[in-house]
């Protein structure tokens, strides 16, 4: 059976385009059925049973990086059990700013953010993108991937810091917290801003 390469996995491409990431897949060591039906049946169970699927490998240095993306496919109107079992191998999240995303057959993917709430009340949590699978090969897709990343600050090009005195081509500012909050929107200046850094239009800012 040719397996057409998924739509989560292509979502991830677009991030890989987009941001400086490494890639680590929860693969299962025991791999799902491949019929639709065994496959759907398999999945039930799993939650049913509130099950922690082992993986294959792991990552050792999740301590080298500031900001960890977590997502997948929703199923039952969930994250796979099998992400469950990957998190709580990994406390140590709890103080990394995480970003949740995934694809999803219409229902969205707002149960990332929760799950990840629910074992990281503390965390930074990032605004949430989620694609459907039906349209995430559309160019209209990797767009919308490029501007999440642009607001959240994650995009490539917003990762050098810029000085606003430089950038005064903007009559509007669109600012955000690099936590992804929206501090101000279509501002004519950034009067009342608190000094700190920030991404402003996109690129990440100081105001001094
Ligand atoms: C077992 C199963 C359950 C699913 N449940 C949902 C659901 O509750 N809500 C939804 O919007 N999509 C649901 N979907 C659709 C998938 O989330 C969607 O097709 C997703 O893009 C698949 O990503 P993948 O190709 O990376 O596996 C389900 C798919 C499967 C196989």
């Amino acid at each position: 059976m040719v397996v057409e390469r998924g739509n989560t996995a292509i979502m991830v491409d677009y991030i890989k385009e987009y941001a400086d990431v490494d890639v680590f897949e929860v693969k299962p060591v025991v791999t799902y059925p491949e019929g639709y039906q065994d496959c759907i049946e398999y999945v039930t169970e799993e939650i049913n049973r509130n099950d922690r699927p082992a993986y294959v490998g792991d990552i050792t240095n999740i301590n080298d990086y500031d900001v960890v993306f977590i997502g997948g496919p929703i199923w039952w109107a969930r994250p796979p059990m099998i992400l469950r079992s990957f998190i709580e191998a990994h406390p140590e999240l709890a103080g990394k700013r995480l970003v949740p995303f995934g694809t999803h057959g219409g229902s969205g993917v707002s149960s990332y953010p929760s799950m990840l709430k629910e074992y990281f009340p503390n965390a930074t949590i990032f605004e949430e993108l989620g694609i459907s699978g039906a349209s995430v090969r559309n160019q209209s897709s990797k767009t919308a991937v490029e501007n999440w990343l642009k607001k959240l600050g994650l995009h490539r090009a917003s990762t050098d810091i810029q000085d606003i005195e430089s950038d005064q081509g903007s009559c509007r500012y669109n600012v955000y917290t690099l936590d992804g909050k929206n501090v101000a929107q279509d501002a004519f200046n950034l009067d009342g801003i608190a000094p700190g850094i920030y991404i402003i239009n996109g690129k990440k800012t100081i105001i001094k």
